[in-house]
């Protein structure tokens, strides 16, 4: 989607948007328009039921000298500080004009006192509402096809094309990760999720590092290499880099250090799952998919912070080499795990990611993200992702990112309790704990691999990386939750 900011309303054919807040009298909104199109716009709005609910749109096909002009009135409903209010009338838009036979938007906020900030989060959710993914529709009706090109912001503050180009750079992280969480197993496996890194990532400066099984298994990654032994797609661990705040190997600052559960399918195993549904595991790489869109969003701002994005990647499928239930495997951290459930296997590529990650870089921080549980959204549902946290000031730095980006979390404990529960009869632990609290017992297993002083948060986006229904940032699919929340999480660390 192009983006451009105006003081003035361009020439030409476009659909007008005007936003209209609860207080507004409708015909000083309307005052830019002649006397009958004013009076038609405002009886069209009324028999619509428009209330300027936030987000509701209204919409009147006025008479222009040569055609008509589609009119859209959107409601900014009755709180000015509802935390989303930009990017829901965005999303409303969009989610109006994307197929809709309209090229050219143009939002009028002439009037309304909108900061520039505030413009570029309109103009941000109206591009990211409009992401799809359709190179595999050699069909595709015309009437379905996208049409919308272009959104013009009328009358915004000063500034707001610089505010939008930071955006700009979390949109291309956005679409980054949503490309990898949407396309099929058979495409993305651990191998191409590094070749697909690589070339959207190279070229703007991050540097990689990836160990394939040979070294793995010299390395000792036990964990993560029993997880893929049953797939002919071989795991990968992929390291990527990006030197914004000046760091060099051995010197200074400690990078940064965040980790994604990239398990390209998950059947299970031979524990393996149940066929209905089972197609949506395609999808349990999206932790590791909104690592790689966060260094896309951060290396394309030029952030100046120095942090490592890394990638566990397997394929956990049943096969005669599979590994086997009560199967025990030696950890690169020399833990050993009793192996109960093959499909509780996200934990085990992660174990052996953070104990690489922390050998490898001594970070201070590390944040992980997980499609881990199914526990996870029978607490949370779709709303929020949990957050598992041994330390008070990150996990509250997270939340507040959350809170400022949309992506919200909601805090979940951790303690002796639960850990008391993965202890096993023949090994150092068991990768399940029983029904009950699945998502913690999965947390305290991961929090037997962090060494003492390491802040580490934990996120398990189970319930968030996919969505069955449109939200105001995306369409039903892929939503790329984390990569906002990333990127502004490692503005705290910027010099
Ligand atoms: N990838 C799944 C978790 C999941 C389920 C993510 C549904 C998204 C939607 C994970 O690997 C898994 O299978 N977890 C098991 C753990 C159990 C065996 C302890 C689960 O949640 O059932
Ligand atoms: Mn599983
Ligand atoms: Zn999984």
């Amino acid at each position: 989607m192009n983006v451009q900011f105006a003081p003035t309303r361009p020439t030409g054919a476009y659909a007008l948007a005007l936003p209209v807040r609860g207080d507004d009298l409708l015909t000083d909104r309307l005052a830019s328009l002649p006397d009958a199109s004013r009076t038609l716009a405002a009886r069209a709005a009324e028999s619509q039921r428009f209330e300027r609910e936030l987000g509701a749109v209204a919409e009147t096909f006025l008479p222009e000298p040569d055609g008509v002009r589609r009119l859209l009135l959107v409601g900014l409903g009755a709180s000015r500080d509802e935390p989303a209010l930009w990017e829901r009338v965005g999303g409303a838009l969009t989610a109006k004009l994307l197929t809709s036979g309209e090229t050219r938007l143009v939002v009028d906020l002439t009037g309304l006192d909108v900061a520039a900030a505030d413009a570029a989060r309109l103009a941000f959710a109206a591009a990211a509402r409009s992401w799809r993914y359709d190179v595999y529709r050699t069909k595709q009706p015309k009437k379905q096809k996208p049409t919308l090109e272009e959104i013009v912001v009328v009358g915004a503050g000063e500034g707001a094309a610089g505010a939008w180009a930071e955006r700009q750079a979390l949109l291309d992280g956005l679409a980054f990760t949503r490309e990898l969480v949407t396309e099929p197993a058979n495409i993305v496996y651990p191998e191409t999720f590094v070749e697909r890194c690589r070339k959207r990532l190279e070229p703007l400066g991050v540097e990689f590092e990836v160990l394939d099984e040979k070294e793995m298994a010299e390395l000792g990654f036990g964990a993560l290499l029993g997880v893929g032994q049953g797939s002919v797609r071989p795991p990968r661990l992929l390291a990527m880099r990006w030197n914004g705040g000046g760091a060099r190997d051995g010197g200074g600052a400690k990078p940064v250090v965040l980790i994604g559960k990239g398990i390209t399918f998950d059947t299970g195993g031979i524990s393996i799952k149940p066929a209905a549904g089972m197609e949506s595991m395609k999808w349990d790489m999206g932790g590791a998919g909104a690592v790689a869109g966060t260094m896309v969003a951060l290396a394309s701002r030029k952030a100046k912070a120095d942090v490592v994005g890394i990638c566990a990647l397997a394929e956990n499928m049943p096969d005669g080499n599979a590994q086997r239930p009560g199967d025990v495997v030696t950890s690169l951290s020399g833990q050993t795990i009793e192996v109960i459930n093959t499909d509780a296997e996200g934990r085990l590529v992660l174990a052996d990611a953070l104990t690489w990650a922390q050998r490898t870089y001594r970070p201070e921080v590390i944040v992980d993200l997980a499609t881990l549980t199914g526990a996870m959204i029978i607490s949370l549902g779709h709303e929020y992702a949990g957050l598992f946290s041994n330390d008070d000031g990150l996990a509250g730095q997270l939340a507040a990112a959350g809170t400022e980006t949309g992506d919200r979390l909601w805090r979940m404990p951790l303690g002796d309790a639960f850990d008391k529960l993965i202890e096993s009869p023949i090994a150092d632990m068991k990768n399940v704990g029983p029904r009950e609290g699945g998502s913690i017992t999965a947390a305290v297993f991961l929090q037997r691999f962090i060494e003492s002083g390491v802040k580490w948060a934990h996120l398990d986006i189970a319930g968030v990386a996919w969505s069955e229904k449109a939200g105001s940032l995306y369409d039903k699919g892929a939503t790329g939750f984390g990569v906002a929340l990333l990127d502004r999480f490692v503005g705290n660390f910027e010099t």
